[in-house]
């Protein structure tokens, strides 16, 4: 039985005004009109044979994530808050712990980010399907994508033969980023992983040790009412921070890479939104009560007012009860720098 596991942490702040502390950018409806983020990524997993999924997310949340989990029928998640994320290696852990409980269970765990949006659900599938077999011989499961530009907020996997890992490399510097993808013997880690939980536990013992006993202890200590499973706050304080890349992938010989062929992307900032979105004949993509006079290439959003745009070029526009945002497209990562300042000047 796969289990999927859900990782929400974390807020989205480059969404900003969208996204907000108590309403991170999972929970919004980024790239669908009905269903958030999250649901539309638990939605992705239902045609699998999939048993009750993990959620992974931050006490602020709980509500609200239960409430859009029980609004598309899902009745029997487990969802586990954490105070301060540590990172996605203790996130994981906690849930492969969770998902040990039940030890008739030989569970494996579908690991995936909670914002990434895939339409191709078909090739999704099937690519499961096949990490699924390895994943029994005990292989921890990565999803390789073609990669199309040096990024290098992303891990890099060199694939032998046989869906062996040759090489895993997270964040290289842009130097190397780039002769990877000149090289075209390398893919991008897609985020999303397969194993079985207690495959994982036992590489994570082996390569770091000090994560997982300080999951293993906090996870010990933990409180459940009802769907929340609540962990020890000051002991998972305790728990180094760190990614599941680091810690695991890059050092375990364990890895494959199952090679992921449809579409994937990264909601990540406003003009991955836009990117991502249909387009009209003036390249623009407009969303509620908009009205555009020789206007192109704009990403333009209106919740409560009317937003008329005439005569611009390339700007984001992101119109909500209490803030706008007017932004030049190609400044979208500095979306950061005014949520910093909100927080620091109140
Ligand atoms: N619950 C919880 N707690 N979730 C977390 C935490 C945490 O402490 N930290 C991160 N997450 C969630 C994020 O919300 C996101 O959904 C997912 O885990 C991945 O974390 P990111 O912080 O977005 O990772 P990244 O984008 O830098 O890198 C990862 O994804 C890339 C592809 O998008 C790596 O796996 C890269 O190798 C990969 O290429
Ligand atoms: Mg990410």
């Amino acid at each position: 039985k796969i289990i999927p596991v859900i990782l929400s942490g974390g807020v989205g702040s480059r969404l900003w005004p969208l996204s907000r502390e108590h309403f991170p950018k999972q929970c919004l409806p980024l790239t669908d009109k009905e269903y958030s983020l999250l649901q539309q990524t638990i939605l992705r997993t239902q045609s699998l044979e999939v048993g009750d999924p993990i959620i992974v997310c931050n006490e602020d949340h709980r509500f609200l994530i239960a409430q859009q989990l029980q609004s598309i029928g899902v009745k029997n998640a487990r969802i586990v808050l954490v105070l301060e994320g540590r990172n996605t290696a203790p996130a994981i852990a906690l849930a492969a712990f969770e998902a040990m409980l039940d030890p008739s269970d030989d569970a494996i765990m579908l690991v995936l980010p909670a914002d990434h949006v895939i339409r191709d659900i078909a090739a999704f599938e099937a690519t499961i399907k096949q990490a699924v077999e390895l994943a029994k011989d005990d292989a921890l499961v990565t999803f390789g994508v073609q990669p199309t530009r040096p990024e290098t907020g992303y891990g890099y996997i060199r694939s032998g033969e046989h869906f062996a890992v040759v090489e895993f490399v997270e964040k290289p510097n842009l130097e190397k980023a780039q002769a990877y993808l000149d090289s075209g013997e390398y893919l991008w880690n897609s985020g999303m992983f397969l194993f079985r939980a207690k495959a994982f536990l036992d590489e994570l013992a082996v390569h770091r040790g000090d994560i997982y006993q300080a999951v293993s202890h906090a996870y010990q200590q933990r409180t459940e009412d009802l769907d929340f499973v609540r962990i020890d706050a000051t002991l998972f304080a305790q728990c180094p921070e760190e990614s599941i890349d680091f810690a695991v992938m890059e050092p375990t010989k364990k890895a494959k890479v199952v090679p992921y062929a449809g579409d994937w992307s990264d909601i990540g900032a406003w003009d991955a939104l836009y990117d991502y979105a249909d387009k009209d004949a003036d390249n623009n993509v407009l969303l509620g009560d908009v009205m555009v006079e020789g206007s192109t290439n704009c990403l333009i959003r209106s919740e409560s007012r009317l937003i008329a745009a005439v005569g611009v070029q390339d700007l984001v526009i992101v119109e909500t009860a209490d803030a706008v945002l007017v932004m030049d497209k190609n400044n979208a990562q500095d979306v950061k720098k005014v949520v910093k300042r909100i927080q620091a000047e109140g």
